[in-house]
């Protein structure tokens, strides 16, 4: 196999997102130093340690391939992994299991590769550009939730963008029938829209290290995902939406973030009747 392929770094990102997922837990619970980066934005050292060990891993293998990551950053490239050590690191910092390494692999501005793994639940999701995408090795798919009355969504919140613009949508999204949580991972949240465990996930903003993976792997579910790259936001983030197809366009919407055209996609009826099966 050619060591520069696309098969090749896929192989190599199953191991090493397990590897950086077993650092992570090592910090899990234990005692430990955790800083505020800005209001209800947490780092704790084990973000620090996970990074650095991904980032020297990839360096010592893919010399020649770019890095950006949440802690760290980086530079541009052809070739850029986009590498999130902790994503939901408040609920890390408060013991509660629901956070993931994120990691994408990114060629001439496309998301070929995204791996998310929640080590606490021993969840791997995977994808590649037209191959699919899989929990455990196992298909997944997104929901065909067919009306917002019977949709559950996630909402994310960061202190990045206003109160008054999060809590107008919110407002839309339960007017319109939509139950909106909020459960502190972005990316988890992405991956859980992949296997159809929830609906949709909207934020207004979101880092690229936060979204690449989870985007790709809606997409390969069967899901609608917004045009995240296209808009030139690997740097500087932007809007995230990823949908399960039949909701897709009322999810839009409401929440006023464009979707990327997809043909395969058939709308749900809207509306349905109480008591109607589902
Ligand atoms: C945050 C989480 C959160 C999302 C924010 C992210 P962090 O990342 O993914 O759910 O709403 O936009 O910044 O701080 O846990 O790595
Ligand atoms: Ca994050």
């Amino acid at each position: 196999m050619d060591s520069n392929s696309l098969e090749s770094r896929a192989i190599f990102l199953r191991s090493l997102i397990r590897a950086a997922g077993e650092i992570v837990m090592q910090g899990f619970g234990a005692s430990r130093q955790i800083e505020i980066k800005g209001p209800q934005d947490y780092l704790t050292e084990t973000d620090a340690l996970c990074e650095t060990f991904i980032r020297q891993q990839l360096a010592a293998e893919y010399p020649e391939d770019a890095f950006f990551g949440e802690e760290t950053g980086g530079q541009s490239g052809d070739n850029i992994w986009v590498v999130d050590p902790i994503d939901g690191t408040a609920n890390f910092a408060r013991n509660i299991p629901h956070f993931c390494v994120s990691i994408a692999f990114v060629s001439q501005g496309r998301t070929e590769i995204g791996a998310i793994y929640n080590p606490a639940l021993n969840e791997m999701y995977f994808a590649r550009r037209g191959s699919g995408a899989t929990l455990n090795d196992r298909p997944i798919q997104t929901a065909q939730t067919p009306a917002p009355q019977v949709a559950s969504i996630e909402f994310g919140w960061s202190a990045r963008v206003p109160n008054a613009s999060y809590m107008t949508i919110l407002d839309a999204l339960l007017y319109t029938g939509f139950n909106a949580r909020r459960a502190g991972s972005g990316a988890l949240g992405l991956a859980y829209v992949a296997d159809g465990r929830s609906d949709g996930y909207a934020e207004i903003h979101m880092n690229s290290w936060d979204c690449l993976a989870g985007l790709l792997l809606v997409e390969e579910a069967g899901g609608r995902v917004c045009p995240f790259l296209d808009l030139g936001t690997l740097e500087a983030g932007g809007p995230v939406l990823a949908s399960a197809p039949r909701i897709s366009a009322v999810l839009s919407n409401v929440t006023g973030i464009v979707l990327a055209e997809r043909e395969d996609v058939i709308q749900g009826e809207g509306r349905i009747e109480m008591g109607q099966a589902i």
